[in-house]
């Protein structure tokens, strides 16, 4: 049965992903999907917080850039992947050295472009309730 719970503002939202880190282990794709502002780069502001690779206020999103990295053991990615259209495209984001060794891949917008990839995937689902409400599933 798909988890889920209901947060009321970008602080429960980091606060909870805080602690799904605890479940993010390398190597692991973590396929974040949701319109915009539901709260996918706030949410990976809590993963990599909570996975010790960088501080909260440090996590931006990376829509312009469209990929950072953060930490050392694991790295850990953080792509969107809004502007992707096809292979071409995806060879731009530079993430190519990702699959060299075991590393946590946050993805916005994932299903853009479907990455193969033989690592694991954990897959989760924010939706707006209005107001300051999300809805937060793991799929
Ligand atoms: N419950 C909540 N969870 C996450 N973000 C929230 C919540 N309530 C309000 N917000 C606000 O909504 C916006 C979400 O933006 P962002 O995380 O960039 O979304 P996305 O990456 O999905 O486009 C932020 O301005 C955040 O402060
Ligand atoms: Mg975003």
């Amino acid at each position: 049965m798909p988890e889920e719970v209901i947060t009321h503002s970008a602080e429960e939202t980091t606060n909870w992903g805080r602690q799904f880190a605890k479940r993010v282990k390398a190597p692991v794709l973590v396929l974040l999907t949701g319109d915009l502002g539901t709260g996918k780069t706030t949410l990976t502001k809590g993963i990599v917080a909570g996975l010790g690779a960088a501080r909260e206020d440090d996590v931006t999103s990376p829509t312009f850039t469209l990929v950072h990295i953060y930490g050392k053991k694991p790295k850990v990615y953080h792509a969107d992947l809004y502007r992707i259209e096809n292979f071409h495209d995806f060879e731009t984001l530079g993430m190519e050295d990702m699959f060299t060794s075991p590393s946590v891949a946050i993805l916005e917008w994932s299903e853009r472009f479907p990455l193969r990839a033989p690592w694991p995937q954990l897959r989760v689902r924010l939706e707006h309730l209005g107001g300051d409400a999300r809805r937060i599933t793991v799929l």
